[in-house]
């Protein structure tokens, strides 16, 4: 078993039909290669086409999260190639690292464009083709900076937020339709994301090193911690699990701030 606890469990999503937005980012080609390990056929929406494989199972579509039509149509092709929808993961996001003076309204509009009304039009698109399947998983992404802040992330902070009490509302109305809805809150899981968040002036790998040393497990979560966490609340094992948001950060969040100090 590696450190992020990888073991092989084909075919807990046997049979089952997913759409993974931001599918082709760090998380989302992880989420899609479990899934797919798991027995899940997986419809990949993403911006980007990339350059990584995809694995046996797992087809790309294009996708613009923010495009109302594209996410309509992304869906029609979604019924068109597999027939249903089981299990829905919003994963895609934009990261902005400025302070609230320095963040124009222009990429203010544009962080809520992708990570809040991109996970409103994907939802909301992706509902009837659960409820027509008899129910189903929707597993968004918040993060814990929807909880504490980390600096200069002011805007990404408030979408984070603003997902987690979508998240809520949205197990609390379609709970009876056998829909559940998750969020997982990550902390520091490393993908490109985390590296544009380090930037590249000054010295990186020392701040990589201290930053690593400060979580409990003193270790980055990986996105294969990620697709774990995200499989199970995708699967029937999870369905009890609703409403909540799962912080995953290795431990960071549960210690006092004075563990911090040197
Ligand atoms: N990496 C971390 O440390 C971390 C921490 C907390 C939360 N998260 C959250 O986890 C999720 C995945 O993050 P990641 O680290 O894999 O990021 P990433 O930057 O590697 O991937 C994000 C993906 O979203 C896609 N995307 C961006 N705009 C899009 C749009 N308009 N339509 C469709 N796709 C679009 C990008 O092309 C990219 O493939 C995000 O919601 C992120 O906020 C990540």
């Amino acid at each position: 078993m590696t450190p992020d606890g990888d073991r092989t469990r084909d075919g807990r999503l046997e049979g089952k039909i997913a759409a993974v937005t931001g599918a082709r980012g760090g998380i989302g080609q992880a989420i899609c290669e479990r899934f797919a390990r798991e027995g899940a056929r997986v419809m990949a929406g993403d911006l980007a086409r990339g350059d990584a494989p995809l694995p046996a199972g797992v087809d790309y579509l294009p996708l613009d999260v923010t495009d109302e039509s594209a996410v309509r149509g992304f869906f029609d092709q979604v019924t068109a190639t597999a027939g249903r929808l089981d299990i829905l993961v919003n994963a895609a996001a934009i990261e902005i690292e400025k302070t609230i003076e320095d963040t124009s309204l222009e990429d203010w509009n544009r962080i809520f464009a992708v990570n809040v009304t991109g996970t409103f039009l994907v939802c909301k698109f992706a509902l009837p083709l659960l409820r027509a399947a008899g129910g189903g998983s929707i597993v968004n992404f918040g993060s814990y900076d929807g909880f504490i802040a980390d600096p200069g992330l002011a805007a990404y902070c408030a979408t984070k937020g603003a997902v987690h009490a979508l998240t809520r509302a949205m197990a609390c109305d379609h709970g009876p339709e056998n829909i559940r809805v998750n969020a997982i809150c990550p902390g520091f899981i490393d993908t490109p994301m985390l590296q544009s968040f380090f930037g590249t002036s000054g010295d990186i790998e020392s701040l990589k090193d201290e930053v690593r040393r400060i979580h409990p497990v003193r270790r980055y979560g990986t996105p294969r911690d990620a697709a774990s966490l995200v499989t199970w609340l995708a699967s029937d094992e999870a369905g009890y699990a609703s409403g909540q948001l799962w912080v995953l950060d290795g431990g960071l969040t549960a210690q006092v701030q004075q563990m911090r100090v040197p």
